[in-house]
């Protein structure tokens, strides 16, 4: 294929995947399907960097992947697969430890504030390293472009660092990948509390949107969102952060742009946008919704449409070890 390669991954969270995941990066990776080979993972190795329930593990990695599948990724037009089916990612990730200085590592501001979450004492050596598994991750697919969020910059910058150095050292081997940043009105914010994006871990039980929640209790949170006490319909992050948060979304999930909505709901107050807004969310969750449950109720299809990914994955990622292992010295 004469396309851009892009690779990016997605952990296998507990419960579902929430708005912000999906219109924040799972809606853009369906689009990049159609303009680029686009290779996506559910990245189970970066998970038990803390500690994972087997168990859960297991079910939360089927329940991401028949998300991504629910959300539109096809098989047939990228490259879907589990990071542990497919080995190359740990034996890449070692060289790459080898070749990362220590001080280098622990520049890495996203290790700084994740053990700082946990005790700096009990974090483990894998959650140091992760960055280093994202770089072989990008690295073994010889990936021109990474779609990441501005807060995954810094590791992006360390795999072209360790690809260049290992270019360096051994000879060509390894594509310089880019970034690929995801546009900002993408970014979703918490809907009780605009001042912070809508997150599994921070966000308030009300403010955050679970995929996979009843449609009616969803529907009763967006109407009950948190908006300013003007009554004008306008976007501007600034000053009315809860109404741009749901113009926002609108926008996003119906594609209409934002100045068509502000004239549109033109005097008619927050109450009708919400009510409206409630109605696409719900029109999006409901079938997304149902889709996601025929998935995980015909798990050999989705183990197969796993296993066929990780084949695919494989013949590019074994090609580039094999190369980077020669030149190694291996
Ligand atoms: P969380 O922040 O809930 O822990 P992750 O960090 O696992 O979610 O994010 C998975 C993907 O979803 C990343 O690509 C991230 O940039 C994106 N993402 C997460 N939260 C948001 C949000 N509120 N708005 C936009 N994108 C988001
Ligand atoms: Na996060």
């Amino acid at each position: 294929s004469d396309r851009p390669r892009v690779l990016s991954g997605i952990q296998p969270t507990a419960g579902s995947f929430h708005l912000g995941n999906y219109l924040g990066a799972v809606r853009q990776w369906v689009a990049l399907q159609e303009s680029h080979d686009a290779f996506y993972m559910v990245v189970d190795l970066h998970a038990i960097t803390v500690p994972q329930d087997p168990k859960e593990l297991t079910a939360n990695t089927r329940l991401a992947a028949a998300q991504l599948l629910a959300a539109g990724l096809d098989p047939d037009r990228c490259t879907l697969f589990v990071q542990s089916h497919v080995p190359e990612h740990a034996q890449l990730a070692w060289i790459m430890n080898c070749l990362t200085g220590f001080g280098e590592a622990s520049r890495m501001t996203q290790f700084k504030d994740k053990s700082a979450k946990q005790g700096a004492d009990r974090a483990s050596v894998g959650l140091f390293t992760y960055p280093i598994l994202q770089v072989a991750d990008i690295l073994l697919y010889q990936a021109n472009e990474v779609p990441v969020g501005e807060d995954q910059r810094q590791h992006i910058e360390l795999t072209r660092d360790l690809a260049e150095r290992f270019n360096g050292r051994f000879g060509e081997t390894f594509t310089i990948p880019k970034p690929y940043i995801l546009k900002e009105t993408a970014k979703i914010y918490d809907l009780q509390d605009p001042s912070i994006k809508m997150s599994k871990s921070a966000s308030t039980p009300k403010g955050l949107i679970n995929l996979l929640d009843d449609p009616k209790s969803t529907a009763k949170k967006v109407r009950s969102a948190v908006t300013d006490t003007d009554t004008v319909i306008r976007f501007d992050p600034q000053e009315k952060p809860g109404i741009s948060n749901l113009l926002g979304i609108y926008s996003t999930l119906t594609g209409t742009d934002v100045a068509e909505l502000e004239r549109t709901f033109e005097g008619k107050g927050y109450g009708a946008l919400k009510v409206d807004l409630a109605d696409v969310v719900v029109d999006f969750v409901t079938p997304f919704r149902e889709r996601t449950q025929q998935y995980l109720d015909d798990p050999e299809t989705l183990d197969s449409i796993l296993a066929k990914g990780a084949e695919k994955a494989r013949a590019v990622a074994a090609e580039t070890l094999a190369q980077a292992y020669g030149r190694v010295g291996f």
